[in-house]
């Protein structure tokens, strides 16, 4: 079994209130923290781990923390992004539904290590349930000094604040949620100034992910030399994955990070092989924004090693920026799935869920899914590979945040490792459109 650091208690019955988690040692790294250790010692232990972010960029948290402005006379804020929507991902929501005082023994922490006063869990709007849980192990924590005024008698202040998000994808890119916690419509703002300089009011903020927040927890109690020990190279620690598709156990499991990603697929501690007994074809290993890889690839090195669960080697062979570990959504397809439907079927979720600001999303995504549409639908042209190719290059790069470049690459990568299905349906019109007979349209 692999070492389990944020899951570790998640079985324990009555784990999501205040008396059970505090009696499995909760709050330990608040009362190490506040009252034994210096605001930057906090920084520099965070850092010291190796901690990356877990939302999907994998920026190093404790840089991110370090490059946070402090002028005179302006406030500072730490935002948590739990707005979590990118499709395949649901590990925040478990996290917050199952042991929520690990995410806000985490904000106290890392509040304190900022400096801020104020600070705010933006939680997805659909959420309802997990903004109550939320809300409740608050006032827990703030009946209990963990909370408010001059905490444990340390002299450190913290409000805590769950704000119901705007209902849209792109209100969990930073700048859209900062924007949207300002009370405006979420729309991206140009970076830089990164947040850290210039963020929530124009104030240094920092924005930082559910589970990048609950692992400062261990951080700080284990401290950061045992963290790093675990994982692998720069991807220290563990990782929590949301497991789905064609699977035979579906769910959130944390790993070290390093597992072969055939272990993770096969073995039984997670998700358990095939469903079925089919054969694996594909793996969107990272989330939608992530190219989609097919199974010889996902599965070998062509050294002939396995490849891993990690930022670097899911990075490898597939596209040269970003890293392919994203935010964990591992979403795995059986030999029956068609490529085509479901590249068009993310293209139309970002067609839906582009703000319009930028016209490559805003045009691009919209051509996109029309394109993949009528290929799917049997009235597709050979040169519409090219076409599609064409347009995901133009958008990659050009537009004000990563929204465009998660709607390109999914296209762009299944045209590459995929191209042959994609010129059956061209081809087999027929038949492609047979298949889909009775499918709803949208
Ligand atoms: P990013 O690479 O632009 O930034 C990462 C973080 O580092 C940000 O907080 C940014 O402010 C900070 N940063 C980078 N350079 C900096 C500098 N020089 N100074 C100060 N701060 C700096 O990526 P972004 O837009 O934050 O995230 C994109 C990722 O989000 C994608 O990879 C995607 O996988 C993931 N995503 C996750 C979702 C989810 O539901 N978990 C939803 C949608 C996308
Ligand atoms: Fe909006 Fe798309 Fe531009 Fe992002 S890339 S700002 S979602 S139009």
């Amino acid at each position: 079994m692999g070492r389990k650091l944020l899951l570790e208690n998640i079985n324990v019955p009555g784990i999501n209130s205040f008396e059970v988690y505090r009696k499995h040692g909760g709050y330990r790294a608040v009362e190490k923290a506040l009252k034994t250790m210096s605001t930057e010692d906090v920084v520099e232990e965070v850092k010291k781990s190796g901690l990356r972010g877990r939302g999907g960029a994998g920026f190093p948290t404790g840089m991110k923390w370090s490059f946070l402005a402090k002028p005179e006379g302006k406030p500072r804020y730490l935002v948590c992004n739990a707005d979590e929507s990118e499709p395949g991902t649901f590990k925040d929501r478990y996290l917050m539904t199952h042991i929520p005082h690990l995410l806000i023994e985490g904000m106290i922490v890392a509040s304190y290590a900022l400096g801020a006063k104020t600070s705010y869990i933006y939680v997805r709007g659909e959420m309802m349930p997990q903004i109550r849980i939320l809300e409740r192990a608050i006032a827990e924590a703030k009946a209990e000094g963990f909370l408010g005024k001059n905490i444990l008698g340390t002299g450190y202040d913290l409000e805590l604040y769950v704000q119901p998000g705007g209902g849209a994808y792109i209100c969990g890119e930073e700048t859209a949620l900062i924007e949207s916690l300002e009370g405006k419509r979420g729309n991206p703002r140009i970076k830089p100034p990164f947040p850290a300089i210039s963020g929530l009011y124009n104030c240094p903020t920092v924005v930082n992910n559910v589970e990048s927040i609950a692992a400062v927890v261990p951080i700080i109690n284990d401290g950061a030399e045992e963290y790093a020990k675990l994982g692998i190279g720069r991807s220290t620690g563990t990782k929590l994955i949301s497991a789905s598709g064609n699977i035979k156990n579906p769910g959130v499991y944390e790993i070290e990070l390093g597992v072969p990603v055939e272990e993770f697929i096969y073995s039984d501690e997670y998700c358990g092989g095939m469903a079925n007994g089919k054969r694996l074809k594909a793996v969107v290993a990272g989330g939608s924004s992530v190219p989609i890889l097919p199974a010889n690839l996902i599965l070998k090195l062509t050294t002939g090693e396995n490849r891993l669960m990690s930022y670097e080697s899911l990075a490898e062979g597939a596209f040269a920026s970003g890293t392919m570990m994203g935010s964990g959504g591992f979403v795995v397809f059986d030999e029956d799935q068609c490529i085509v439907r479901n590249t068009w079927n993310f293209s139309r979720f970002y067609h839906h869920e582009s703000c319009g600001q930028c016209s490559p999303c805003r045009e691009g995504t919209g051509w996109m899914e029309k394109v993949l549409h009528r290929l799917e639908y049997g009235h597709g042209k050979l040169s519409d590979l090219d076409l599609l190719v064409d347009v995901a290059k133009k958008i990659e790069g050009n537009t004000i945040c990563p929204l465009g470049d998660a709607a390109a690459w999914p296209v762009a990568s299944a045209i590459r490792h995929f191209r042959d299905e994609f010129e059956w349906h061209v081809s087999h019109a027929e038949e492609a459109m047979g298949r889909n007979y009775g499918l709803a349209h949208y």
